[in-house]
């Protein structure tokens, strides 16, 4: 068989294919595949070691399971997405646009760890000391021992690991990190990988925790953080947007915990701070008069986030009515305005909507459909929904409004922030104690909301 010296990979998601092709199979993107030179020398397996069945196979409850040991990074909300802290020998995943401030967050959280004792190491492909230097001033006093390291060639920096020995390691970023026994350039699939699985080697064998900055890259010739997914033990993801101040922290997966937790956060003079109320600031600055608002409770993991969902609907200038949706699914918004047509006989043919998640968080939970309808419904009527009635159900097809998961958690969140009144699913009124004063409005269809608001 002819030797392969050379293979296309999917700078997207990692794909690898023999040929050039111009759309992806596995992630269907266009124009991203990048030819990288394989060496040829293939390991050749031999001898096959004799299998001692005794000692290699065990019975699953002759494993004796050692007890995680977890460190906290000093920021509640960044333990919470990590599962209750940083596990030794794990590697993390870290993504995030450029400029969104992966390096702020990493660098006060290695700030918080070093104060508390520990032994970490910075290392950083993309700044120079100094850099660094003049952001953790910005940031605050560093009391402990932290040691930088800004290197991009593999072999030192696993060298610097090994006689560093940190109990924490950080690499910024693993786009920068170079391996010169591979051919390709820095950033491609094949380097990024190759780093990848030595410093999962590195963090198994020496037991301590590595976190891999990846930017997300939208095109050119670096490869992006989603080829290394599937090797790492936990992904997160830094989002929102460069101009607002706020950021989110999500898993999108977790060896050690769950992955619909969220950490929100503020980015400030001095770094990023913690939001300790998230329902508080999701609703700042809301009116509380204005037409096509409403506010619903999404469950952000564990902890239930009021939302105020803004709505604006009016005349089509054009032939085709617009629709756009911020900070939600656009489909779901178009499915539900064809509810609002069918089944509450509303005329929407003839005119635009605009739906926005207010404060910038995305929402793809179905609990916020009746928050959607609301909200849309109102701006079409042009009435006021009560600024303390909170709402939430799935719609169906049907127009009825169906049960949604921790109904009683969400109502208090809504109760603990003075809302006098709470729209909720049929089928969930059982399920909802200790409410106190508040007025509880059982929906079963959409033909009933006129009535409840
Ligand atoms: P950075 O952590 O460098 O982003 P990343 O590593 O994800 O590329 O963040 C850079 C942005 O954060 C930059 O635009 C400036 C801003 N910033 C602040 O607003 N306050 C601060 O205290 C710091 C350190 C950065
Ligand atoms: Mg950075």
């Amino acid at each position: 068989m002819a030797n392969k010296s050379s293979v296309f990979f999917c700078n997207e998601c990692g794909y690898e294919s023999a040929k050039w092709m111009g759309q992806c199979p596995a992630c269907r993107a266009w124009n991203t595949f990048v030819e990288e030179r394989t060496s040829s020398g293939k390991t050749s397996s031999s001898k096959s070691a004799r299998l001692d069945l005794e000692t290699a196979v065990t019975g699953i409850n002759d494993v004796k399971a050692d007890k995680m040991h977890r460190r906290s990074t000093g920021f509640p909300e960044f333990d919470r997405v990590l599962g209750g802290g940083l596990v030794d020998g794990s590697l993390i995943l870290l993504g995030g646009d450029p400029g969104i401030g992966k390096s702020t967050l990493l660098l006060q959280s290695m700030r918080n760890l070093s104060n508390s004792g520990e032994k970490v190491l910075y290392v950083s492909g993309e700044e120079s000391p100094s850099q660094i230097k003049i952001r953790a001033d910005r940031i605050g006093a560093f009391t402990g021992q932290m040691k930088l390291f800004c290197e991009t060639d593999l072999e030192l920096v696993s060298e610097a690991i090994r006689k560093v020995s940190p109990s924490i390691a950080v690499i910024d970023s693993i786009q920068t990190i170079y391996d010169p026994k591979i051919s390709s350039a820095a950033g491609s699939v094949s380097q990024i990988r190759e780093a990848t699985s030595v410093f999962m080697r590195m963090a198994k064998t020496l037991g301590i925790t590595i976190i891999l900055v990846g930017h997300v890259t939208k095109e050119g010739m670096v490869a992006g953080p989603r080829v290394l997914e599937h090797m790492v033990d936990t992904v997160l993801y830094l989002e929102g947007e460069r101009h607002a101040s706020y950021r989110i922290l999500r898993g999108v997966k977790n060896r050690f915990g769950s992955t619909d937790e969220i950490g929100i956060f503020e980015m400030e003079e001095n770094g990023l701070t913690e939001v300790k109320n998230a329902s508080e600031y999701m609703l700042n600055g809301r009116l509380e008069d204005a037409s096509g608002s409403c506010i619903s409770c999404s469950m952000g993991g564990s902890r239930p986030i009021l939302l105020e969902i803004q709505a604006l609907v009016c005349k089509t200038s054009f032939g085709m009515p617009r629709r756009s949706s911020t900070g939600t699914d656009a489909n779901r918004i178009n499915l539900l305005i064809a509810v609002l047509e069918k089944r509450m006989g509303l005329r929407m043919a003839d005119m635009d909507a605009y739906v926005n998640i207010a404060g910038g968080i995305k929402v793809t939970e179905p609990a916020i459909d009746l928050g959607l309808l609301l909200a849309i419904l109102s701006s079409a009527k042009d009435v006021v929904i009560d600024p303390y009635t909170v709402c939430f159900g799935e719609v169906g097809l049907s127009g009825e409004i169906r049960g949604v998961s921790q109904a009683s958690r969400r109502v208090n969140e809504a109760k603990g922030l003075g809302f006098k009144k709470a729209i909720i699913p049929y089928g969930n009124v059982s399920s909802v104690k200790d409410v106190g004063d508040m007025e509880i409005v059982p929906v079963k269809t959409v033909l009933e909301l006129g009535r409840a608001i």
